[in-house]
């Protein structure tokens, strides 16, 4: 079969893991899609940057991603932020090209913009990614659970939380020594202060409250506390009564609508989100007809969400390949979205 061609938006923390296996792995990635995947460039913003974990040849970088979107046959979007990523998924979307995202803070804010066109042109929009990292979790939501009907969504979804909250709990520490820590692993965001603050937890609960309950919910309808003004006393005093602290994201159907909220939470030792250490994620789902599932694993990091990625990217170039198409989520029914003081 032709090779498809692939642009790469983004050549950083993820964007290097990606290119990593795109370069280092093509003959197996081809067997697996049934056509070569041509990584045809990357956009960056800094082209003297050294990238040496990327494997990039530096004739394949470029700045002008508009030029390069308009090429591809598959957009893989690792850029972070609002715009130019929500801009350029669009004209690729328009181009006919698929598009895989990692952008929670993108999808939280504009999703159904973006879903919209992806299925008004047939092409495929995947973002495993965008939430709770390696663990494979959104399509088994808008897939393997799409006839039953979920309940509840709890979990931990931010793994840079997870890791101050963990080694706050297991050495005392201060919330600003561990943050650095885990700035330097690769889980923080480029802005620090959206994990900490919550708001990339609050809008991967946007994500998955619209997924798990087939409705449109916006970051801006989520509750939102972060973890900053939790002292090495509170989780001290935590662990007087049997608890730690972690930061929950809770999505719930309720008689009244879905309600979404996002803030630190006293979790008792003996439940198994109690258990879930640094970087890691949990998630859990409550459904009527499968009862309690439980999702678990790497939440962060370059390798653990490249994971993510290359599945989309794997699906979408089978799907470019066999005429087929992922689901589509324009479909959806209107529940009400409880705001957020009934959250
Ligand atoms: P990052 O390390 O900051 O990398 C961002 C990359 O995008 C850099 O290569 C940067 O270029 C490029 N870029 C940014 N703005 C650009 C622009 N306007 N034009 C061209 N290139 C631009 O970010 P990351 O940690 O890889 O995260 C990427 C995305 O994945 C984000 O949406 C993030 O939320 C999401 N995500 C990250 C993780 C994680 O563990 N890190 C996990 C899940 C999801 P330069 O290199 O030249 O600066
Ligand atoms: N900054 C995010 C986190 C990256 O710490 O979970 C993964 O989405």
């Amino acid at each position: 079969a032709e090779p498809l061609k692939v642009a790469l938006l983004g050549c950083g923390v993820v964007g290097s893991a990606v290119a990593r296996r795109l370069v280092d792995d093509a003959s197996d990635l081809a067997a697996r899609v049934g056509a070569p995947l041509e990584l045809i460039g990357v956009a960056v913003r800094d082209l003297d940057k050294p990238r040496p974990a990327s494997g990039v040849p530096q004739d394949l970088l470029t700045t002008d991603a508009e030029a390069l979107v308009a090429k591809a046959d598959l957009v893989v979007e690792l850029m972070g932020g609002i715009e130019p990523a929500r801009s350029l998924l669009l004209r690729a979307i328009d181009h006919g090209a698929s598009v895989v995202t990692a952008n929670k803070a993108l999808l939280g804010a504009d999703g159904p913009q973006l879903y919209e066109a992806a299925d008004a042109r047939g092409v495929d929009l995947s973002f495993e990614a965008s939430v709770a990292g390696a663990i494979p979790l959104l399509r088994p939501l808008r897939e393997s659970l799409a006839g039953d009907s979920v309940q509840r969504v709890m979990g931990i979804v931010n793994g840079t939380t997870n890791f101050i909250l963990d080694k706050m709990d297991r050495t005392g520490a201060a919330l600003a020594d561990v943050l650095a820590e885990a700035q330097q692993l690769g889980y923080a965001e480029a802005d620090p202060t959206a994990d900490v603050e919550g708001h990339d937890a609050q809008a991967k609960a946007a994500i998955l409250a619209s997924l798990a309950f087939h409705t449109r919910v916006s970051t801006g309808d989520v509750h939102c506390e972060g973890i900053m003004g939790i002292t090495a006393d509170d989780i001290r005093d935590a662990r007087k009564i049997g608890c730690t602290v972690k930061l929950l994201a809770i999505c719930e159907r309720t008689a009244d609508g879905v309600s979404a909220r996002v803030h630190p939470t006293l979790v008792p030792r003996s439940h198994p989100l109690a258990s879930v250490r640094e970087a890691f994620n949990a998630v859990f789902l409550e459904t009527e007809l499968a009862g309690e599932l439980m999702f678990y694993g790497q939440g962060a990091g370059a390798q653990p969400t490249a994971s993510a990625v290359l599945g989309d990217l794997v699906q979408a170039a089978r799907h470019k390949v066999d005429g087929g198409r992922g689901p589509g989520e324009s479909a959806y029914a209107a529940l009400p979205i409880l705001p957020i003081d009934q959250a």
